[in-house]
């Protein structure tokens, strides 16, 4: 059993394999965080001198204790208004002029399996590998309880928090902030390493380390968003890819959320994460639940490369779900970089054609096929096929393309309405609007307003029905604005701070329902590109399309940063045309293959507009991608370059270590370089690798073949490689070592 209750030392302790987590009902009920780090064994609170420290005050109970202050200790679940002035992780009112929250434990329970939610996404349980503690706490005053829940995967090293608030009083309780967790760090000198981004630049990596006060990500924008991803580490200020403290905290939310950290006056740090309080209240009716999304924790003394491996592992595992989470994913062709909206019947065959020349498995029609759709200012919302564009009907196309051994594929955009469609004309009310302002637009388009049941069913039914009428393998969902104007008609005005996330309750209905009865089609989960790439899409769609910036080079730092929490299963990576439809910039049709084949793996290009070499050389990439398929999705992943470094390195290998994938794609050449120099990672050092393959893209200068080379695996880990420097524009190399 990995979770302990010490009735002697009042402590609930959680283990798993690497790490400890404990905390402690001190008196009169308070709960206190005493630790988590490495595993320790024993009771922790001998860390904790009492301090009297002026200014932070006493609980009732224990006023005459000086040093025992809420404002000192580590809280497991901080309140409001009680005298602990660092980050609240609640917040609430009653009509009776309650205000803030004060928690005192109840109970507690240890159960064998995974909590689940009944309204939000959470990590499964695939048998026997979670167990679940649940303490009970109450805010007697205002009438409320509070069920902390911890769901502890030994072997993973991972323990999620979520939490459930329920009015067990007479009154009704006005949330204000309900984290879905508290983590009090005591000691230590941290870092904080975020991801942040926009629009074609998702998720570059920052690291800095934590000032005094209060620092933060987060979005306001209904959307987890482009700008900040909801994940985020705590390393220790020294610490590296390869050693040292580290915490990572993912929320599986994918609306507007917080997390908070902050270093207070005695260098200890608080993160608190949840949904964003923002616009957000919540009226809790007597005997009604809210509950809280999840948050994933997991700390390792390894460094950070440990800590993205067991996010990606976990995220893969346990977080993905159904039949696709672990079975490879089809080659794709997608027509937008190919067409954008000037897509019908014959250009939609042309390109099948092409692709099925080249030997991809799946045709995906983008943007354009429905209603008046020939531009994006139009009919979102007439999910009708054109028929002037498809005269025949999809049907026939499909079965045309079909019939050319590919699957098919649908974009569709079923969150959004166009003022100019059908759909706004018959339902102006579905969208998000405040009363008697005009609305914001994004994309010339609005957000439908999936707080409503009506429109929940709209979404959900708009899908099912083109899932129920043809044979489609694959959808792409995308979701092509941030929301504002969040409000709803059907909402009276003291519920309207329920609006953003009542939308993602409907949402999360809505792919359920969908992938439950359609567990054969393949989501991938999109909003223009990565504004959306977080774990709450993914407990429903296996992955996601990374970002509308298909140029290799600005995917080197989108792909790393996505990297240090997700796993390559979930990253759909597109090789598309030279020069780049985002930047301009030409690159080698080698290194586009070199960067995309790293995830999710497609082409968005018109194939009809490849010479015969560029052809052959894509059908080689499709092959090779295919046989490497399950070490790219399954296998660990090195980092092994820094972001200012001139070249991007990596590697994957095989779980059992037998082989090794190396890329390498310079970011810049410079004149009379120092040769290339790193260390590989992850080998096993008693066995020999042999260099199996080498692939060189857009080298100007022949690079010596190093294949047939065996070197010791201590050799490859501790000398490590050099490589002749790569010349030209933007090249790379792949070497395939295979361990003898
Ligand atoms: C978004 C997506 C693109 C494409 C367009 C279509 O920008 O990210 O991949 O599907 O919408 O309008």
């Amino acid at each position: 059993m990995s979770i302990h209750f010490d009735a002697k030392a009042r402590t609930l302790t959680l283990n798993t394999a690497h790490t400890t987590y404990q905390m402690q009902i001190a008196e009169p009920g308070h709960l206190l965080h005493l630790y988590y780090g490495s595993r320790a064994e024993g009771c922790l609170d001998y860390l904790y001198l009492p301090h009297d420290c002026g200014f932070s005050p006493n609980p009732y109970e224990r006023h005459t204790e000086r040093g025992w202050s809420l404002d000192t200790l580590p809280q497991e679940y901080s309140g409001s208004n009680g005298g602990d002035y660092r980050l609240p992780s609640l917040a609430l009112s009653t009509d009776s002029g309650v205000v803030g929250a004060e928690l005192r434990y109840v109970s507690h329970t240890i159960e064998e399996g995974k909590y689940a939610l009944s309204s939000l996404p959470t990590a499964w349980d695939r048998g026997g590998e979670a167990q679940t503690l649940t303490v009970t706490l109450r805010d007697e005053a205002a009438g409320l309880t509070v069920e902390l829940l911890y769901g502890v995967y030994e072997e993973q090293d991972v323990i999620t928090r979520a939490v459930r608030l329920i009015n067990s009083g007479s009154q009704t309780i006005r949330l204000e902030r309900a984290a879905s967790a508290c983590l009090d760090l005591p000691f230590g000198r941290w870092d904080m390493l975020h991801f942040h981004g926009r629009h074609t630049l998702e998720r570059q990596s920052e690291r800095r380390e934590l000032m005094v006060g209060t620092q933060g990500i987060g979005s306001r924008r209904g959307t987890s968003s482009h700008q900040h991803n909801p994940f985020l580490i705590l390393c220790e200020h020294d610490a590296t890819e390869d050693h040292g403290d580290c915490c990572g905290a993912m929320l599986v939310y994918s609306g507007s959320f917080a997390m908070e950290v902050e270093r207070d006056q005695m260098d200890s740090v608080r993160l608190v994460a949840g949904i964003a309080d923002e616009g957000f209240s919540w009226q809790l009716l007597p005997g009604a639940l809210f509950e809280t999304p999840e948050l994933l924790l997991s700390f390792t003394d390894s460094g950070l490369t440990a800590l993205s491996q067991r996010f990606q592992r976990f995220l893969r595992r346990n977080i993905c779900r159904g039949p696709w989470a672990e079975r490879p994913r089809p080659v794709l062709l997608n027509s937008w970089e190919a067409a954008y909206f000037d897509i019908d019947a014959e250009r939609i065959r042309s390109i099948a054609r092409g692709a099925a020349d080249l030997g991809v498995d799946l045709l995906v029609m983008d943007d354009g096929w429905f209603g008046e759709r020939c531009d994006d200012h139009r009919a979102l919302g007439d999910w009708t096929v054109n028929p002037q564009k498809f005269p025949a009907g999809l049907g026939a196309v499909i079965d045309e393309i079909r019939d050319m051994g590919l699957s098919f594929g649908l974009w569709v955009e079923p969150e959004m309405v166009s003022e100019d469609s059908a759909l706004y004309r018959a339902h102006p009310d579905w969208a998000l609007r405040v009363p008697g302002r005009a609305p914001t637009l994004g994309r010339d388009q609005l957000v439908l307003d999936l707080s409503r049941a009506e429109v929940e069913d709209f979404v959900y039914e708009t899908v099912a029905s083109l899932l129920r009428a043809y044979p489609i393998a694959y959808i792409k969902w995308d979701m092509n604005r941030s929301l504002s104007d969040v409000a709803s008609r059907a909402l009276p005005p003291e519920r309207q701070g329920e609006t953003a996330h009542r939308y993602l309750l409907g949402l999360y209905r809505v792919m359920d329902r969908l992938t439950r009865e359609f567990p054969e089609v393949l989501f991938e989960g999109c909003s223009g590109g990565g504004g959306r790439f977080d774990a709450g899409i993914l407990a429903y769609f296996p992955q996601i399309w990374c970002s509308d910036n298909t140029d290799p080079i600005a995917r080197l730092s989108i792909q790393e940063g996505t990297s240090f929490a997700y796993p390559y299963s979930a990253i759909a990576a597109h090789v598309s045309a030279s020069p780049n439809h985002q930047t301009g910039r030409q690159t080698p049709l080698g290194t586009r293959g070199f960067v995309a084949a790293t995830g999710a793996f497609g082409y968005e290009l018109d194939p009809g507009r490849l010479t015969e070499t560029e052809r052959d050389e894509i059908r080689a990439q499709i092959a090779a991608w295919r046989e490497r398929e399950p070490l790219l999705r399954a296998g660990e992943h090195y980092r092994l370059s820094a972001p200012e470094e001139p070249y991007c390195a990596w590697q994957f290998v095989a779980a059992d270590q037998s082989e090794t994938l190396f890329t390498l794609v310079m970011r810049r050449v410079e004149s009379n370089p120092r040769p290339l120099h790193l260390r590989l990672k992850g080998l096993d050092a008693e066995a020999c690798y042999e260099i199996v393959q080498q692939e060189t893209a857009g080298c100007a200068l022949a690079v010596p073949d190093m294949s047939g080379t065996v070197l010791p695996g201590s050799a490859l880990l501790r000398g490590g490689v050099t490589l002749p420097p790569l010349y030209g524009d933007y090249p790379g190399i792949r070497l395939l070592l295979r361990k003898q």
